[in-house]
């Protein structure tokens, strides 16, 4: 989490060093800091979105070509001013920002305490800047001092630092934590991603572990922890400026779901490039997705898919937990991980267990995340939903979903389910039909403390996700069950004060799950149905959301969604929340 950038421009770097860093907020926005270099290092900084403390403070107001910033979540010390990034030495001449966490912080506070270091803050970065002093004062230039104190450095980074004494130039480093580096006319730019650099340039060098950086104006050197000079191939991006842009929605997250029709499109675009990794694979005995959150829920879906069209022991687990089941890994299975970001620490870390003993595929969404390098999974897949800055997952999710479904499709070689598939597609134009019904539900249900979502079969997950999406954006509790399941314990909370969404798709399940809705509603529930328009058994029940098309159960995961995207939406603007940065949360979580 936390996003840094960098910058050596010909021009001054403030203004455009925080219009990038705005672009990373969706890492965290608990604090926001800049520096620069003139012929001293000036700071400003404070705790709060980076909007607030630049009306505050106007961060663009600071003089310098050279300049570094930094928006935080905060991992340790409470978001303030004092811990706000970026951090000094005792003489403020050099300046550091970073993103992860120094695991051996605190034996290397005492130690710097004892020598007489002077500590502002309670955060683990505070070391790096005290250690680079102590180096300098020895002699060395600042790359050897950064060269020397990444050495002793436990855990994950992403910096950026600059010092006084060598006022052209930043250093960078990576471990565990993303940097990329992005070229331009203007100078050059380091920062935790890329839509940070798009309105600049879309030449970009994606930064491997254990590699160092000297960026100035019109050089960039990539180096090894011994200095040696790596070649590293400069890649050109495909979004663009606008797609990060909220292009006059009024937040990211409803721009992303309105995207969503034309992502079923994009991602559908994938379907030659799947069946050829489809084609290199062995006869698995077992599939075994990991996953974390919004990815998890889509993994389960797979999981439904490829025990009902494929017949292969399929099981889901959380990638914070994967630890735990790493001896029955064998090279029969195909461990399959999904991720938006590619960059999520647990995931990460799961990876590498997997990896010992299994072929593994990757599911992503951000081109040259850690997860597609080569340090990364076996095989990559990508969705192709651009860059997603609303924190909730919406249309990544989507996409994921459809790689499953196309992945699926192509091991089973089941030509009708692909052209469900591409009917679907055909048919996007209708998928946010009943946004203004969902606005005026949301309006009615803003009051709510708890909320029920039950489906069944491949529509479990769904009430899974549609939960996940309420809490996140809303803090209104909310509970995924499978329908059958209610009667098991929870039935005994429902009562006229707790809204239930019951997902009601035709097909096989459709009986049972009416049962359930039924039992639900004889005790005082209200209903919130998702079903077919030639459901006639939905006319008693007030809040309907029904589909033109007659969508069978195991296609509904891919627009049932939409609606509870919505209603969660809706719901957090008619709370007064901003949904784009829900308190507690950021989209890239780089720490276990
Ligand atoms: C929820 C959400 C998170 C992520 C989770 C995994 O809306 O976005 O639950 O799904 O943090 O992130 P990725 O997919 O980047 O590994």
């Amino acid at each position: 989490m936390c996003g840094i950038v960098g910058c050596v421009l010909d021009k001054p770097a403030a203004p455009t060093i925080i219009e990038s860093i705005k672009k990373l907020e969706y890492r965290g926005y608990d604090s926001v800091g800049i520096a620069t270099l003139t012929d001293k290092i000036n700071v400003k900084k404070g705790s709060g979105q980076i909007k607030d403390v630049d009306n505050a403070i106007k961060l663009t107001e600071i003089d310098g070509n050279i300049g570094i910033a930094h928006t935080r979540w905060a991992t340790h010390g409470i978001p303030s001013k004092e811990n706000a990034h970026p951090h000094c030495d005792c003489e403020d001449k050099i300046s550091v920002v970073h993103n992860g966490i120094i695991e051996n912080f605190e034996e290397l506070k005492k130690e710097l305490t004892e020598e007489g270091h002077q500590f502002k803050s309670d955060t683990d970065t505070e070391v790096i800047p005290h250690l680079i002093e102590n180096y300098m004062k020895e002699g060395l230039n600042l790359l050897k001092a950064v060269q020397k104190t990444v050495k002793r450095l436990k855990g994950s980074y992403a910096l950026a630092i600059i010092s006084t004494d060598e006022p052209d130039k930043i250093i960078g480093a990576r471990n565990e934590s993303p940097l990329i580096v992005g070229l331009s006319e203007n100078g050059n730019f380091l920062a935790s991603d890329v839509p940070a650099i798009l309105k600049e340039t879309k030449r970009v060098i994606f930064l491997d572990d254990e590699e160092l950086i000297e960026l100035t104006k019109d050089d960039v050197k990539v180096m090894d922890l011994d200095l040696n000079i790596k070649e590293k191939t400069v890649e050109t991006i495909t979004w663009t400026a606008d797609m990060a842009e909220k292009g006059g929605y009024a937040h990211f997250m409803l721009k992303e779901i309105h995207d969503e029709p034309q992502i079923i499109k994009d991602t559908l675009s994938e379907s030659a490039n799947i069946k050829e990794i489809v084609n290199k694979f062995k006869k698995f005995k077992r599939i075994c997705f990991v996953a974390c959150g919004t990815s998890y829920h889509a993994s389960l879906i797979g999981e439904y898919l490829i025990e009902t069209e494929l017949g292969i022991p399929t099981e889901v687990i959380l990638a914070s937990e994967f630890e735990f089941f790493k001896k029955t890994l064998d090279d029969h299975t195909l461990v399959i991980f999904i991720t938006q970001s590619g960059e999520t620490a647990d995931t990460l870390k799961a990876l590498k267990i997997a990896k010992e003993k299994s072929e593994t595929l990757a599911i992503v969404n951000v081109v040259g995340s850690t997860i597609t390098r080569k340090e990364g999974a076996h095989h990559v897949i990508y969705t192709r939903a651009g860059p997603e800055i609303g924190v909730a997952a919406t249309k990544t999710y989507l996409s994921q979903l459809i790689c499953i479904y196309l992945l699926v499709a192509h091991m089973a070689e089941n030509d009708e389910l692909l052209n469900k598939l591409e009917d679907l597609s055909e048919q996007t134009e209708k998928l946010l039909s009943k946004e203004e019904q969902i606005k005026e539900i949301s309006k009615k249900y803003k009051y709510a403390s708890d909320f029920f979502y039950i489906g069944r079969g491949f529509n479990y997950p769904t009430a899974l996700e549609g939960a996940l999406k309420l809490k996140e954006i809303t803090y209104i509790h909310g509970e995924g069950y499978a329908a059958g399941e209610l009667k098991h314990g929870p039935l005994a909370l429902i009562d006229n004060n707790i809204p239930v969404v019951g997902i009601l798709p035709p097909g096989p399940s459709y009986g049972k799950t009416y049962s359930n809705l039924q039992e639900i509603k004889s005790r005082g529930a209200d209903l919130i149905v998702l079903g077919s328009k030639n459901d006639k058994n939905l006319n008693g029940i007030e809040d309907k959301l029904l589909f033109d098309n007659e969508i069978d159960e195991k296609m509904a995961p891919l627009l049932y969604i939409i609606d509870l995207q919505l209603l969660a939406y809706y719901i957090s603007v008619a709370k007064g929340i901003d949904p784009d940065k829900p308190r507690n949360l950021a989209k890239s979580v780089t720490v276990q």
